[in-house]
């Protein structure tokens, strides 16, 4: 593991090649490498990687509310996607599983980073609860794992709602299908209101944003050109958003490049977001995905 020299990110290696790196500010898993050296997070060339903006690309964090709040919820004062994305997480330390030095093991080992942010950390966020977060980064040979662990430290319930904000860099959208969730009926916020489940895969040809309520024990799988590439299995977290901006919106994007990159990625994104998780005083809730890169 290694810390940069600025302190802005943590980066960790496997011996067997696969490397992860996380920005401190908002825990943002920016880069996710296979061992062949092939990136498996699109990171878009005008991201700010500075903390003056959420990232745009890897995994940005959404907490406490999805999408833009809802003026008379208690997230209301809160910005779009909330506040985890755009603060500046404490790097909590690293737990590794050493590869077996038997002979005919596999010499698989991994490593587990932790991030902390407490309510204290936070400056303004205009939410009055306490919390506790804990975002552990999983890096293993072909998978990544993100969990989240939400600790009500305070003395008063409060509502939540989370999501892995996952853009994953595929080579390209038309020979994209994403199977698993052709039973889930989805809200589709491109047309506007709920759609039945489409019972087939799906496939993408112009602006896509759907979040759909398929069950946590479902696996999502991204084909590309009929190859399995990407398969997320998923935990406490029973929506999916697919969402690709396509042309037009991708141009609205000041820190969207480059112009046509929305043709090299895909945002599928595991979350808990259409209803709230209420989490009393002193509980704790635990939610995570597993994205396994296949080719
Ligand atoms: C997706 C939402 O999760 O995030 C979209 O469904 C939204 O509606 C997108 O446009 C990007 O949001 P932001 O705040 O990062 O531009």
């Amino acid at each position: 593991v290694l810390m940069s020299e600025d302190n802005s990110r943590v980066t960790a290696n496997l011996p067997t090649g696969e490397r992860v790196e996380v920005l401190l500010y908002g825990a943002t898993v920016i880069s996710w490498k296979s061992a062949n050296g092939k990136e498996n997070l699109f990171l878009s060339s005008k991201a700010h990687l500075d903390g003056s903006k959420p990232v745009r690309g890897g995994i940005p964090l959404v907490f406490p509310v999805f999408g833009p709040p809802n003026k008379n919820h208690a997230t209301g004062q809160l910005p779009q996607h909330g506040f985890a994305r755009n603060s500046r997480w404490e790097y909590l330390g690293k737990t590794s599983s050493e590869s077996s030095t038997l002979p005919n093991s596999s010499g698989d080992s991994s490593v587990k980073l932790d991030f902390g942010l407490s309510k204290s950390m936070i400056d303004k966020t205009n939410w009055p609860y306490e919390f506790a977060l804990t975002y552990s980064v999983t890096l293993s040979p072909k998978d990544l794992e993100t969990t989240l662990v939400v600790r009500n430290t305070g003395t008063s319930n409060y509502d939540f709602q989370t999501l892995f904000h996952t853009y994953l860099q595929i080579d390209d959208i038309s020979q994209i299908t994403v199977s698993g969730l052709e039973k889930a009926s989805f809200k589709d916020k491109v047309q506007g209101g709920d759609a039945e489940a489409a019972g087939e895969p799906i496939s993408i040809g112009s602006e896509v944003d759907r979040v759909y309520n398929a069950p946590s024990e479902q696996a999502i799988t991204i084909t590309e050109n009929g190859e399995a590439r990407f398969e997320i299995t998923r935990d406490m977290l029973s929506d999916v958003v697919v969402w690709n901006p396509w042309i037009e919106k991708a141009k609205g994007m000041a820190d969207f490049g480059p112009e046509d990159g929305y043709k090299s990625m895909i945002c599928v994104e595991a979350g808990s977001v259409s209803t709230w998780n209420n989490l009393e005083a002193g509980d704790a809730w635990e939610g995570g995905q597993r994205i396994k890169a296949l080719s």
